[in-house]
């Protein structure tokens, strides 16, 4: 068993190093990490060279052993769409003159996303004399030589359009391998991009940076520098994608935030878009702090909040919040046992005054949905579930509720990428939001009705 004060050592270095954050949930991944690393060294000596050397081998064997790697083929088909219908047409144009077009898959993994992009280009954009550029970059090596090795199991592939599968991949044994002109349409390299990699960064380099479901994993004050090379290396009016449960509150205000079909998308402000707002007041230009959490409400006894809710005791958990100091925190509890005792009018009412304060806005958004939901307006419910997904990255509910939408909806392939998303984020969710959110029902609850959410999406 490792001691605490080593296990924060190592979990510190690893933001330091990585940028990553580890979460309390991930203390026996870490252990077992830690433990493997050292050998025979003793651990004060291994942490002591980690903290003093920047050694890129054991930063390899490390990313390898701790990222999470998991991706597949055409993932958000939605986002997708809008790159090709909507950025490459507009970066073709911007390029015209210097037939040049740049793509970066930041936090590429084992090429999935950046072939995607490739086979895209090539289906549908007559690109002979451009001069193309997909670069994938990440930090996991192992990830990296998958990439260049280019051959995917029938998993990686289960969302590829049947035409692009077979114009693309040519099976071998029960594997696809990739065709060579897409293999040779993308390059790979190895950064960690928690480091300053100036050469990435040079002004106006990229066209469209995707950088999904990987910003999400990093520490607040790392993912906003990232960002901030984002915004420094995309050319005027260039494209940033993000993951379904990335966003940039908070993190910077270079880019416009749209959205479309079912997905959003960011776009660099051009330079006389007049000076943004938090040039006016530069404090609030780039707040010190990630967006605030709901928190428990001073003297809330949440063990018996949980009893009087699984009993279905509303009034006296209403009657135990009243008892509370008024806070913005307390309403919102109020509001979720409002919903739950279907007072859904009153609980409506209570969500608007919570929806402009940051630290109820996602919560309070959730919660609007959930009164929607109940009385059978799914595309409105859906909007405030995703809106609630997109203020707060991690609120697992809101993952859990927009995918059991977007499937009665019939947007299976959308419902999924949420359900699965939902079932990484309920692995560290807090019992606290679980009860606030959920209604009183356990996390393992949660866990089997994803699972049974994703095997009634019909399969693509
Ligand atoms: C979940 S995958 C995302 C794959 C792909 N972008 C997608 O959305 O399907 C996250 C990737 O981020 C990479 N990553 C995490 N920290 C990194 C770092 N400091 N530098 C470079 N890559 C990193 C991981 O190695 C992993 O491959």
């Amino acid at each position: 068993m490792t001691c605490t004060a080593i296990l924060t050592r190592f979990r510190e270095r690893l933001e330091h190093l990585l940028g990553l954050v580890f979460p309390e949930g991930h203390q026996s991944l870490l252990e077992e990490v830690l433990r493997r690393r050292c050998g025979r060294r003793s651990q004060e000596s291994y942490l002591a060279e980690l903290e003093t050397t920047y050694d890129p081998e054991e930063i390899a064997k490390l990313a390898s052993e701790l990222t999470v790697g998991e991706t597949l083929f055409f993932r958000h088909s939605a986002q997708l769409q809008t790159f090709l219908q909507l950025a490459v047409p507009q970066r073709l144009k911007a390029r015209q003159s210097l037939r040049r077009l740049s793509i970066l898959s930041v936090g590429c993994s084992s090429g999935e996303e950046p072939y995607s992009l490739a086979m895209l280009l090539r289906q549908n954009f007559a690109l002979q004399d451009w001069n193309v550029q997909i670069l994938g970059v990440d930090v996991n090596r192992k990830a990296l030589a998958t990439a260049r090795r280019g051959i995917y199991s029938n998993w990686s592939v289960r969302e590829a359009p049947e035409l692009l599968l077979k114009r693309w991949f040519h099976p071998k044994a029960d594997q696809f391998q990739l065709d060579k002109n897409i293999l040779e349409a993308v390059q790979f390299e190895e950064r960690n991009l928690n480091l300053a990699n100036h050469d990435l960064w040079l002004s106006g380099r990229w066209d469209v940076i995707f950088c999904r479901n990987m910003l999400m994993y990093f520490a607040f004050d790392k993912a906003r520098q990232l960002v901030s090379n984002f915004a420094r290396s995309l050319s005027d009016g260039g494209y940033l994608f993000l993951g379904p449960a990335d966003n940039l509150r908070g993190i910077s205000e270079d880019f416009t935030l749209h959205y479309r079909d079912e997905s959003f998308y960011y776009q660099l402000k051009s330079p006389d878009s007049g000076p943004p707002a938090a040039q006016a007041a530069p404090a609030r230009r780039i707040p010190s702090a990630p967006v605030p959490r709901p928190v428990q409400p001073t003297g809330l006894r949440t063990d018996l909040l949980k009893d009087l809710l699984e009993s279905e005791r509303y009034a006296q958990a209403l009657e135990l919040l009243e008892s509370l100091p008024a806070s913005a925190e307390r309403s919102l509890w109020k509001a979720s046992v409002l919903v739950n005792s279907g007072k859904l009018e009153a609980a409506e009412q209570l969500c608007q005054t919570l929806l402009h304060q940051p630290q109820t806005e996602a919560g309070a958004h959730l919660l609007l949905g959930l009164c929607r939901r109940e009385v059978g307006e799914l595309g409105a419910a859906r909007g405030y579930f995703e809106q609630a997904a997109r203020l707060d990255g991690q609120l697992a509910l809101a993952r859990v509720y927009s995918g059991m939408v977007l499937r009665r909806l019939g947007l299976s392939a959308l419902a999924r990428t949420h359900l699965r998303q939902a079932l990484t984020l309920l692995e560290k969710e807090s019992e606290q939001r679980l009860l606030l959110f959920g209604g009183g029902y356990r996390r393992s609850a949660w866990f089997s009705l994803c699972q049974s959410e994703l095997e009634r999406c019909p399969k693509p």
